[in-house]
């Protein structure tokens, strides 16, 4: 009896409904000009809603929306300049009822997503010098952070069901809540990196799970680009001891309800989970996802979020494991499309950091999980710099081969790189050639003899005859820490490639 009157009170003095969306609060950063941030919640159909925006007490920007038919309301805001903190208020008129909502400290910056699964995962806790990186947390007042909860969908939800670390200013404690959970380390560092170059508000919105493939993350528009269809929806048993691996669940319940928001661009690290299943239609599966998030968060924001936006990623690091086949680096190659480098005709405005020589075989989280988290995303930053920031000049890639010449009689090759390069060391093995039909190719170990600025001299042919094939690098684990043979004078490595004669014209065979 008791709790009947409470509620009849409640809904009395309630009256209409009015909230934001669950990824609207304080401390948020929104997206700045050139595009319009969206900001949408929840009202009474037919209502007029208004937001205004207030630095201190002066209303800067005012827009209304009329009369809606849902209870959803959606306003696109005009765009701002970088800065704040500003307070947003949206008001609601619905015939007598007058009512308000306020989202405080806010800044006006740039938003990107990071998204993938265990490598993305790992924490600012768990990485190297994780006490200093946390300790200096609170020197990145503007970089703020936003972390949603794991969660799956067999439909495309509206809205996150949960959050785990609602927007915040960054402290020692909420980016080292604990393994695995939040805040993602790569995240953090790459939007911090980032603060320190442009010296304004960037804000991170953290939605992986660990152990997860691409198709989870991955609607059934983009599946069925590759052949994949609710037909072969699922898995073998096996796996389900990881994260969910059915098609786009995570893409239902983590990625579809952000759609609304308006971002600058993507981060991603995952691949580890495809070099089980699917492995080589992942150079359909990852440019498709690409493709298909761009074009769902262009239509969701209303044209806000550019269509085209830069999606950027982290090439597989390494693992130790027994019984290996080669399916690392293949995934590594296709995660470029097979081009070997980014951006490319499949892949534009995109940018990768290699970290095939960032290994870490006595992380304690195991060796899939390296904790140099620092290199790889210093590197993923400066992708973005030279692929969203225009800063063409900047090399965010090491070198990658223009020219394989081989003499077969002397049993020389030649690999002229696109950048100079440094030789590390005389590495005898990470250079292999295939004599004989590529299709049935044996590989054999070709020594590094010589170098010079673009040139790397590899000697004592194992063909008799002639050479079709070379690859560099084409092994789980090629180097140890930050000592692979190839790196570009900013330190930066060669990343893997294979490349065969027949179809390529790069090659020259005497
Ligand atoms: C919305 O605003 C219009 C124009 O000011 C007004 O005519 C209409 O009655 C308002 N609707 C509601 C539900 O208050
Ligand atoms: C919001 O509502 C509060 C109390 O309901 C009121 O004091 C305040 O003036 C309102 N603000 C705006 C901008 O309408
Ligand atoms: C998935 O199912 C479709 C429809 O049955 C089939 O055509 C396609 O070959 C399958 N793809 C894979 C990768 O198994
Ligand atoms: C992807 O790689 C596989 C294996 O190398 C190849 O057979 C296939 O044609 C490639 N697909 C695309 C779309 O490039
Ligand atoms: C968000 O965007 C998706 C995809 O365009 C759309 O289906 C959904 O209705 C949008 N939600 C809101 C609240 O506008
Ligand atoms: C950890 O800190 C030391 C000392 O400042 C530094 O030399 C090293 O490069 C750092 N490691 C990483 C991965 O950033
Ligand atoms: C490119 O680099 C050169 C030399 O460092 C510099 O002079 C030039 O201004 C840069 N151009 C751009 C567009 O940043
Ligand atoms: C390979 O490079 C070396 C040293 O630059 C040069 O002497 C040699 O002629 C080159 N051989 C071929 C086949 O290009």
């Amino acid at each position: 009896m008791a709790a009947c009157l409470f509620m009849l009170t409640w809904a009395l003095v309630a009256g209409a409904e009015l909230r934001f969306a669950s990824y609207y609060a304080d401390h948020m950063v929104l997206q700045k000009g050139p595009a319009g941030a969206v900001l949408w919640g929840y009202g009474e159909p037919g209502a007029n809603v208004t937001a205004m925006i207030y630095k201190w007490d002066n209303v800067v920007m005012k827009k209304m929306v009329q009369g809606e038919v849902s209870r959803i309301w959606k306003v696109v805001l005009s765009a701002m300049p970088q800065g704040g903190p500003y307070s947003i208020v949206v008001r609601q008129v619905y015939k007598d009822d007058v009512s308000n909502i306020t989202l405080r400290d806010v800044y006006f910056g740039d938003v990107w997503l990071c998204s993938g699964q265990s490598n993305m995962q790992m924490t600012v806790s768990q990485i190297f010098n994780a006490s200093k990186e946390l300790a200096q947390a609170s020197n990145f007042p503007y970089v703020r952070v936003f972390a949603a909860s794991l969660a799956l969908s067999e439909e495309e939800l509206l809205d996150l069901p949960d959050i785990d670390l609602q927007w915040s200013v960054p402290t020692a404690e909420n980016l080292g809540h604990g393994d695995f959970s939040y805040f993602s380390a790569v995240c953090w560092l790459f939007g911090r990196y980032l603060y320190e170059t442009l010296q304004y508000p960037i804000g991170l919105v953290a939605a992986s799970w660990g152990g997860t493939p691409v198709e989870a993350w991955s609607s059934q528009r983009a599946l069925r680009k590759c052949g994949l269809s609710e037909d072969n929806k699922s898995f073998p048993a096996s796996y389900l001891d990881s994260g969910p691996v059915k098609y786009s669940v995570l893409w239902n319940a983590m990625i579809h309800p952000l759609l609304n928001m308006t971002l600058r661009g993507v981060v991603w690290y995952q691949g580890e989970k495809n070099t089980l299943m699917n492995t080589d239609l992942y150079n359909c599966t990852f440019p498709a996802l690409i493709a298909d998030w761009r074009e769902s968060f262009h239509e969701g924001s209303v044209g806000q979020t550019e269509q085209n936006f830069p999606f950027g990623f982290v090439q597989l690091s390494t693992y130790l494991r027994v019984g290996v086949d080669d399916s690392f680096p293949r995934i590594r190659w296709h995660q470029t499309a097979d081009y070997g480098y980014v951006p490319n005709k499949k892949m534009p405005n995109t940018f990768m950091a290699v970290a095939l020589d960032l290994c870490d075989a006595s992380s304690p989280y195991g060796s899939i999980h390296p904790r140099d988290k620092q290199s790889v995303a210093y590197r993923l930053h400066l992708g973005a710099l030279a692929v969203a920031y225009g800063k063409h000049n900047l090399t965010f890639q090491g070198p990658f081969p223009e020219q394989v010449q081989v003499d077969v009689a002397l049993k020389v090759l030649n690999v002229t790189y696109s950048q100079s390069i440094q030789l590390h060391h005389m590495d005898s093995k990470i250079f292999e050639v295939c004599c004989s039909d590529p299709a049935l190719c044996k590989w054999n170990a070709i020594p590094i003899r010589t170098a010079s600025l673009h040139t790397v001299t590899l000697h004592n042919l194992a063909c008799p005859d002639t050479v079709t094939g070379l690859r560099y690098a084409w092994t789980e684990w090629p180097c140890e820490y930050k000592q692979c043979p190839l790196y570009n004078m900013q330190s930066l490595p060669a990343p893997p490639f294979i490349s065969f004669s027949h179809n390529n014209p790069g090659w020259v065979v005497s």
